[in-house]
């Protein structure tokens, strides 16, 4: 009798701790699929890619670039046309001719310097001095992500 009334102790135990436990599972799993619970910040993608980055062309955002693009936009394209200034199609990982005649490669180095100081290296067929120096006004994180975003542009983007 004892015996029996033990194992009766210990089969309401787990059936009360399966209660207790089952709606606090529940709940957890509700909460994930719940519509208010993380629809905007779950695609972990751009949130996290923006880390106290120190590689600082490396680690840009493509969307945060898209975004501060805009200020761009009014001299470059990004569908090939030729503006005030180059396009951006399709320029990274190719050479670009120079106003004094030589030939570089567009890598990140060639286009932060581009933003930054855009007198270095004047691309040939294209006004120097034309492009502001954004040099005061973006910060590393801003030219990061404009760097990844024309980069973006590019289908080898090895
Ligand atoms: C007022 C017009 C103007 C604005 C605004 C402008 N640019 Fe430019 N940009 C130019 C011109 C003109 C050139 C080509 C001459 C040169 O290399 O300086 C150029 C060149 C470049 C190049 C080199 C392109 C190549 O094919 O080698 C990059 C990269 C660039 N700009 C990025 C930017 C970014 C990023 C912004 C916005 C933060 C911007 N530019 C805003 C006019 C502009």
């Amino acid at each position: 009798m004892v015996r029996r009334a033990s194992i009766l102790m210990v089969v309401v135990g787990l059936v009360v701790a399966a209660l207790i436990a089952g709606p606090l599972g529940g709940s957890a799993l509700q909460g994930d699929a719940s519509p208010e619970g993380s629809p905007e910040g779950s695609p972990a993608a751009s949130p996290a890619a923006s880390p106290a980055a120190s590689p600082v062309a490396l680690m840009g955002d493509v969307e945060a670039g898209k975004a501060l693009a805009a200020q761009c936009l009014a001299c470059h394209s990004t569908d090939g046309r030729q503006m005030v200034g180059p396009t951006w199609l399709g320029i990274y990982g190719h050479e670009v001719e120079l106003e004094d005649g030589s030939v570089v490669v567009v890598d990140e180095d060639y286009l932060v310097e581009s933003i930054l100081d855009p007198n270095a290296k004047v691309v040939k067929g294209f006004p120097a001095g034309a492009m502001p120096p954004y040099g005061a006004i973006l910060t590393d994180a801003d030219v990061a992500n404009l760097v990844a975003f024309i980069r973006s542009l590019s289908e080898d983007e090895s």
